[in-house]
């Protein structure tokens, strides 16, 4: 029987961290002949990943320019994904997430008639400028795909309510399938500014935050919050990771540069950030995935944001809505910082985002949707 020609389609940090675990196991059945197209939209971020998982791209559209526009980076994946689809001529084409990458990517298999099957399906803020672009990416690429792998059943109940047609599947996230090869007690980090954090005798705060509807004053907010927080708590060390994009590193270093026991460091790899989140104290973030994985590492999150799309872990009491407010960041993370009761409260272990073998669950999904298999795979959770 012919092989099930899958092309994934990605390219920035979040997706290759979410799909590399998917495509190794694709790559690993029998059923599939399993390619890689990386739009290159993360140059250093996305080949990081592709270097932690040992993986390759079998095309790569190299788009990325410094300050790129949602329109280059839309345009540009478009046009270079004709190319790629006339030569691979896919079965499916899998996209991840929100991004502008799968966007273009699902907008253009659509365009060469190839079906879409979307990973990370469902999630919502029913906010269209928040996240920006990110809420209007997934909801166009839920008119488009085909299949659906949403990673909870909150996600599957927003597509219902979407009224979007295709096969839905509950799968579980797939960052927790990552997270199984990352995540090691032993680990020892390879990045020296990591390896100086003194663990022992102070609170390690994990920060990152990069979001385009936090650029100008909320994102000036968070670093004042930020560097009150380190100059008011001499027991604290803040580690930041700082995203490439020039317009946060102008912000964030201009305000945080030079605040004692602030750590302004290069981005880290995966597995270094994974396990610097094992170690520290609580986390500060804007970001989606850092949002899944705290929780299943047992870390507090306060969440740099105004809303989420992802509730779950709200609702579970390890993630809080802080908000892009100085005075209401501060508040919060004071809390944490001085009462121990809201801490453990906050710092239980609660995975609502997978059991780790939601690749699995979307490979048998794809064989049932191509008829490989009579039985429809069981539902995360079910
Ligand atoms: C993008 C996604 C966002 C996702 C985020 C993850 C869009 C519109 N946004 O936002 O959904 O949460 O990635 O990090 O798709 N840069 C580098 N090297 C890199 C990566 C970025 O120099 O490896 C710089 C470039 O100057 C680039 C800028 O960062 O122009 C912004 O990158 P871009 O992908 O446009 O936006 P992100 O904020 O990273
Ligand atoms: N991450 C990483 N190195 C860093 C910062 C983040 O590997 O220096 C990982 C993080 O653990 C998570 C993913 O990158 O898996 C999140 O990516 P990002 O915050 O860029 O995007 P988002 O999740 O907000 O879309």
């Amino acid at each position: 029987m012919n092989k099930i020609k899958i092309l994934s389609v990605f390219g920035t940090r979040p997706e290759a961290i979410k799909m590399a675990p998917l495509v190794k196991h694709l790559a690993s059945l029998p059923e599939f002949d399993s390619r890689c197209c990386l739009t290159g939209q993360h140059r250093e971020m996305l080949d990081s990943v592709m270097d932690i998982f040992q993986l390759k791209g079998d095309y790569d559209l190299n788009i990325m320019q410094a300050r790129q526009t949602l329109s280059s980076i839309t345009t540009k994946t478009l046009l270079g994904m004709d190319e790629v689809l006339e030569d691979a001529k896919p079965d499916l084409v899998l996209v991840h997430g929100d991004t502008s990458t799968t966007f273009a990517g699902a907008l253009a298999a659509f365009y060469h008639k190839v079906p879409v099957g979307h990973v990370e399906a469902g999630l919502r803020t029913w906010d269209k400028y928040s996240p920006y672009p990110e809420e209007m990416n997934r909801t166009l690429v839920g008119r488009i795909a085909e299949l659906h792998f949403c990673p909870t059943v909150n996600n599957l109940r927003n597509l219902e309510q979407e009224a979007v047609p295709g096969a839905k599947f509950i799968t579980g996230n797939t960052v927790i399938d990552a997270m199984k090869t990352t995540v090691r007690p032993d680990f020892v980090f390879s990045v020296p500014e990591l390896n100086e954090l003194d663990f022992r005798n102070h609170r390690v705060i994990a920060v990152t935050c990069h979001r385009r509807e936090n650029y100008g004053e909320p994102m000036r907010e968070i670093m004042e919050a930020i560097r009150e927080l380190a100059l008011s708590h001499p027991e604290i060390e803040v580690v930041y990771p700082v995203h490439l994009s020039p317009v946060v590193r102008e912000c964030v270093f201009g305000i945080l540069r030079d605040v004692p026991r602030v750590h302004l460091i290069d981005p880290i790899d995966v597995e270094n950030m994974h396990n610097l989140m094992a170690r520290c104290h609580f986390v500060m973030t804007d970001s989606g995935g850092l949002q899944e994985e705290a929780p299943a590492l047992g870390k507090p999150v306060l969440v740099l944001r105004r809303e989420t799309e992802r509730p779950e872990a709200v609702q579970a009491g390890t993630v809080k809505l802080a908000g892009v407010r100085k005075q209401d960041i501060l508040a919060l993370a004071e809390e944490l910082l001085t009462d121990e009761a809201s801490y453990h409260r906050m710092a239980q272990a609660v995975n609502p985002y997978g059991d780790g073998n939601a690749c699995e669950r979307i490979a048998q999904a794809i064989l049932w949707h191509f008829g490989r298999i009579a039985e429809k795979p069981a539902d995360f959770g079910a």
